[in-house]
């Protein structure tokens, strides 16, 4: 049997993190075989590559859009080859947070060309897609505010705890973007409103994994 390969998607914010957890959880208590993972970090290599990405360097340098871009890819890269494609190939259902819409979105925002991201779209996966993703959307006002708080309330030393109009302005990109695949790509991406309580908008979510996982013959209710 083929794995299921599903993605979830969202701005910063939209209550990802939960429902990927609560997702997981439910699929782990029904005993599938199952692989949750992340991008960017999903490997060994990969969380080297994260930390480049995410990390404030102490010299202050910043990565240029290309080379950001090419360090995403490389961890998409290794991540497919180490993990992905091989659950799939055991039938497994992998769930990731984050995958190609998340580079689409936020670097095509930063002005990376269309061109680009077909490229190395190309190389690194294939022709391979996700059988469903699930994109929880937001408006980056009300979703950063949250980012906000809980940073605060974190204490955390190098996260935001104020974003600026610039920073609103590219995640509002961002979501434009994100808007945008789910309209292109009715039949695999599932658009689901994340301002709704935590438990509607699970149930949304179920309403597409549920069906997904019943046809690829993993029984279900
Ligand atoms: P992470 O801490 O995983 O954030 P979140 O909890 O919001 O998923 O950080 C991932 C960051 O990297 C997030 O800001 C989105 C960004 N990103 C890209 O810009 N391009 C990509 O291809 C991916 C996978 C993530």
């Amino acid at each position: 049997m083929q794995g299921v390969f599903i993605t979830i998607e969202g701005v910063e914010g939209s209550g990802k993190s939960t429902q990927l957890l609560h997702l997981s959880e439910r699929l782990r208590r029904l005993g599938l075989p199952l692989v949750v993972t992340k991008e960017p970090g999903g490997t060994a290599l990969g969380r080297e590559i994260r930390r480049l990405l995410l990390e404030r360097h102490g010299s202050g340098e910043t990565w240029c859009a290309e080379a950001e871009l090419l360090l995403f890819y490389a961890d998409r890269a290794q991540h497919l080859e180490t993990v992905i494609r091989p659950a799939l190939a055991e039938g497994k259902v992998v769930l990731v947070d984050r995958f190609e819409d998340s580079t689409r979105a936020y670097q095509g925002a930063s002005g990376v060309a269309e061109s680009s991201l077909d490229r190395l779209s190309e190389l690194v996966l294939r022709g391979l897609r996700p059988h469903l993703t699930i994109m929880l959307d937001m408006d980056p006002e009300t979703s950063l505010q949250r980012v906000e708080v809980r940073n605060l309330s974190l204490g955390a030393e190098f996260a935001e705890t104020r974003f600026d109009e610039a920073e609103l302005d590219f995640h509002r990109r961002v979501r434009n973007r994100f808007l945008a695949i789910a309209q292109n790509h009715p039949n695999r991406v599932a658009l689901i409103p994340a301002r709704d309580p935590v438990d509607q908008v699970e149930a949304a979510i179920w309403l597409r994994v549920a069906p997904l996982l019943r046809n690829a013959g993993f029984g279900v209710d």
